[in-house]
């Protein structure tokens, strides 16, 4: 097996341990010879550590006697002073959705097959399956949504004939503090007999409650249904006129008497439009739904929400969403897999983008933390052996959201690779800056959506012009972007007032969003005196000379095989993407505006 951030631990978990306290034992042992357990049921997830001499001591609750180990286990190997005081995690939910078909494809996946599915049949290596348990333990994730949200069939059987199945695997990560979670279709009971998904048809909530008994009763730990609906053609509670709060609720209702929660996503917008149509405006749809709902949802619902208001693009603002639903549950979906930040081709450590997100939230605002997964079949789980750096931090943010995105990179590293103190310093700054460097030679000041249709890998500045999907950038030979203000779609107004006012404002909104909320003109002279359209090809001469710095600095870097291949060949292709991105956009603005780079670099006209 490949090394992981647990490369640290030699041995791994023996099948006969079972209980988290004996994983814990063992594990900690590997480590160090003497370490005290103490278990406090009452304590739950939380534990504290303690050194007397060379003897530490670990308290905990059922499963924080195990965090409580990989976090002695970290420290120790990383050199670090222990956590002080009862370490508790943040948010109770912590969770990676899987995007995994039952085929064995994973949709936006970039490391491989399904760990678990292949041939519409659940097929895995137990060990492996541990290992992934142990993995996502170490890093404090205690939820697994298993498929796909778009539930393609056979995978509505996951709650239905294929439960023993579930429960198998439920069995397998349980010792780890790991629950499952499923995806669900909503209109599972028009699948099975009724002839309609109606929430407020008697029979369709009687439906669900009886099908919650019976999955329940084989896995009574299960964390709950994860349900995309009224969204990118997945049926929903719109069909029947009811509301998304109705929808969710009376799935709500069925779960509540076994613990479940129903987590809903709030990933909702017309994919049919047409792009003539300049009044509709995609990001502002979800708070134009949601808004008018908050407090009507239940307890147990938790409304998933992508942390910008498109769809995981490299820089967007905060949904205001976040903002506006004070009286509402609410998560933050952030996505491992990199669909538009590189296929795990480029390196993208997305913990500083993270902590920007999360200072504007408002860590007390949410009560989950979601990402979704970045992890296939392939040997080193990630595709890119650096795209681990992303499951590691997820899983200490939605621990402690006050993390510090460096501090986290850097342990990765220490317990990863290990590198001599000059060589970390390079690395570790290389992936801390990587999403600068990705941003700037992709998306010039939060344009969105010049990617190519459907892959998402590779420039197409034009790509999503005239699509169905309400992404459009309406660059011309004067101007570019769309004006969100309240004279143009209005977008800016679902923020607080203050905020409003800052991103309204184009002399004051922040550069990397400016074309994210105004139309301007080439010439419109940014703040720093350049002219917006020299700051375009700056930007994309910047991030592609940045890129091939990367490049040659990971050359020097004693990284171990195989791992420093594989990223080296996946760095050259970074390069010539990178490469493809400046020229293409350059070209593409240089040939609408005309204007001439003031520092006679190539573009090609
Ligand atoms: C994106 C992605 C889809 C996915 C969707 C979602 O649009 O391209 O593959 O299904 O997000 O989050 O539901």
């Amino acid at each position: 097996m490949r090394r992981t951030w647990l490369g640290i631990l030699s041995k791994p978990v023996p099948g006969e341990l079972e209980t988290p306290s004996g994983i814990a034992a063992f594990e900690a042992a590997q480590v160090c010879p003497d370490v005290r357990f103490a278990l406090r049921e009452d304590w739950g997830e939380s534990y504290s550590l303690e050194k007397t001499g060379d003897a530490y001591a670990v308290t905990g609750g059922t499963t924080g006697v195990l965090y409580g180990a990989y976090a002695l286990i970290r420290a120790i190997a990383a050199g670090e002073p222990l956590p002080e005081g009862r370490q508790t995690p943040y948010y109770p939910l912590r969770m990676l959705d899987c995007w995994d078909n039952m085929d064995g494809t994973i949709e936006r996946g970039y490391s491989g097959r399904s760990l678990w599915f292949e041939d519409d049949e659940f097929s895995y290596d137990p060990e492996r399956i541990r290992q992934l348990g142990r993995m996502l333990a170490s890093v404090g994730i205690n939820v697994l949504c298993i498929n796909n949200v778009n539930v393609h069939q056979p995978a509505q059987h996951l709650t239905d004939s294929l439960l023993p199945e579930v429960k198998k695997l439920a069995a397998i990560l349980r010792p780890f503090g790991v629950r499952l979670m499923l995806s669900i279709d909503f209109s599972q009971p028009m699948q099975n007999g009724l002839d309609t998904s109606d929430p407020l048809d008697p029979r369709v909530e009687e439906w669900w409650t009886e099908h919650a008994e019976k999955v329940w009763q084989e896995i009574p730990d299960l964390a709950g249904f994860l349900v995309k609906a009224d969204s990118e053609h997945r049926p929903g509670p719109s069909v029947y006129g009811r509301t998304h709060a109705q929808g969710a609720n009376m799935l709500a209702r069925a779960v509540a008497p076994f613990g479940g929660k129903i987590v809903w996503r709030a990933f909702v917008y017309n994919c049919l439009q047409d792009w003539r149509d300049t009044t509709t405006d995609r990001p502002c749809a979800a708070y134009d739904l949601y808004h008018p709902q908050d407090g009507s949802f239940d307890n147990n619902v938790i409304l998933q929400i992508k942390y910008g208001p498109y769809d995981f693009q490299v820089r967007e603002p905060l949904s205001p969403l976040f903002l506006g639903m004070p009286r509402t549950s609410i998560a933050m979906e952030m996505q491992l897999a990199q669909e538009y930040t590189g296929h795990q081709i480029d390196v993208y450590a997305m913990a500083p983008m993270w902590r920007e997100l999360l200072d504007q939230a408002g860590k007390e605002k949410l009560s989950a933390l979601v990402a979704v997964g970045n992890l296939g079949r392939d040997d080193n789980w990630t595709g890119h052996p650096f795209a681990a750096v992303n499951l590691f931090c997820f899983g200490l943010f939605a621990w402690d959201p006050d993390c510090d995105p460096e501090t986290a990179i850097r342990l990765w590293e220490r317990l990863t690779y290990n590198l001599p103190a000059d060589q970390e310093e390079t690395f570790v700054s290389m992936l801390m800056n990587s999403r600068h460097v990705y941003e700037q030679y992709t998306a010039p000041l939060g344009l969105c959506w010049m990617v190519r249709p459907d892959i998402h890998y590779g420039p197409s500045p034009y790509g999503y012009e005239f699509q169905l999907w309400g992404t459009y950038n309406r660059a011309d030979r004067d101007a570019v972007g769309i004006d969100r203000t309240k004279k143009g779609t209005g977008f800016t107004e679902q923020y607080p007032k203050e905020l409003a006012q800052l991103y309204a404002d184009p002399e004051k909104c922040p550069d990397e969003l400016l074309l994210f909320f105004h139309r301007l003109p080439y010439d419109w002279k940014m703040r720093d005196g350049r002219t917006l359209i020299q700051r375009i090809y700056d930007d994309h001469f910047d991030g592609c000379a940045a890129a091939e710095k990367m490049y040659a600095e990971l050359k020097t870097l004693s990284i171990p095989e195989p791992d420093r291949t594989e990223a080296l060949q996946r760095m050259e292709r970074q390069v010539r993407n990178a490469r493809e991105w400046r020229d293409v956009t350059n070209t593409f603005f240089h040939r609408f505006s005309g204007a001439p780079d003031a520092h006679g670099r190539r573009i090609y006209a």
